[in-house]
């Protein structure tokens, strides 16, 4: 797995080391955003390389891998150096596709909600790529590269998973990019009151990393290669969500309203969900209550 130091990384692959205890796991990651803590436990391999120097036969000559989970990105969607994004993002990406594509080692990796820039509706996948930013575009890339190998082959699989925005355990790591969920839940647990964009009326599509796992793992099982929406399928408000927080954290305090600074903001989001239940037999398990709910119990137990 690649990016297993990171946020949905870790979840993974210390989830794939319970569900498979037998399972031979490596890890390959460079540190740039994520944390050795976040693998407490993990008793697999660990390889600390930069996908983009990565020289793969050399690092794994004979090696088999029965699939590759590709979780690693550059993160940060406010990172605006275009060279830098795209570079690493899809470059990295690219020499995993061919190391990958003699063998057709089955690839299940991480595109991303913001491919569809602003919505109004559901998104469905088919509805084409609108990047509002050049992380976005990125992702956009990887898509097409991936469509274009998965084209000329049938036998290879490659699944690509368009994550909504998660919230859970072992993001603290990512700083601001972290979701609002772990924000607005540090700023209410030290007694402020919640900071959020005026009027808190954005809706977005909050998934629970557990939901992600689950998708992650449906994916490797995929007949077919496809590019498929992950979240919970429903869009909540800002103003839900601080109401959520205090219910779970037994507080009573009122949300701030700020300015938006942010020029491209994506005021909703909401997956699709037809395709990838169908396709995968996805069946998102936390609604935002029952997430948050563990969140914070994980945060703070008992
Ligand atoms: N968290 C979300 O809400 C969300 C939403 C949409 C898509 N995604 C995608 O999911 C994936 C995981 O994101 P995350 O939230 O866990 O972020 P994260 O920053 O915690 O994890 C990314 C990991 O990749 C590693 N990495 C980055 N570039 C690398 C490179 N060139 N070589 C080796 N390692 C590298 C980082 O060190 C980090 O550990 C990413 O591809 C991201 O774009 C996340």
């Amino acid at each position: 797995m690649t990016g297993g130091a990171g946020f949905i990384g870790s979840n993974l692959v210390l989830s794939l080391q319970e569900k498979y205890p037998d399972a031979r796991l490596t890890v390959i990651d460079d540190f740039r955003s994520g944390d050795f803590k976040n693998l407490a436990g993990y008793t697999g391999d660990f390889v600390a390389e930069d996908l983009v120097r990565l020289d793969w036969e050399r690092q794994f000559r004979g090696e088999k891998f029965d699939g590759i989970f590709h979780l690693a990105s550059i993160t940060d969607t406010t990172l605006h150096d275009q060279f830098a994004q795209t570079h690493d993002n899809v470059e990295g990406f690219r020499r995993l596709l061919q190391f990958a594509g003699p063998t057709k080692t089955r690839i299940v990796y991480a595109s991303s909600a913001a491919t569809y820039g602003n919505a109004s509706a559901a998104s469905r996948e088919g509805s084409g790529a609108a990047p509002s930013n050049v992380y976005a575009f990125s992702k956009v890339i990887m898509d097409n590269i991936a469509r274009r190998a998965a084209g000329a082959s049938s036998e290879w699989k490659l699944v690509g998973l368009r994550f909504f925005n998660v919230y859970g355990p072992r993001e603290a790591h990512k700083g601001v990019p972290a979701s609002m969920v772990y924000h607005l839940s540090k700023q209410m647990r030290a007694g402020q009151r919640p900071r959020i964009f005026k009027h808190g009326e954005q809706k977005r599509d909050f998934v629970y990393v557990q939901d992600i796992v689950q998708g992650c793992l449906r994916a490797f099982e995929a007949e077919e290669s496809g590019i498929y929406n992950l979240g919970f399928g429903q869009p909540r408000s800002f103003n839900e969500m601080v109401q959520i927080l205090n219910r779970s954290l037994g507080t009573n305090l009122e949300p701030e309203y700020i300015e938006n600074p942010h020029a491209h903001y994506q005021n909703f989001t909401q997956a699709d969900l037809m395709a990838v239940r169908s396709a995968l037999h996805y069946q998102p398990e936390y609604p935002l209550e029952k997430g948050v709910a563990d969140y914070m119990r994980w945060l703070d137990p008992a």
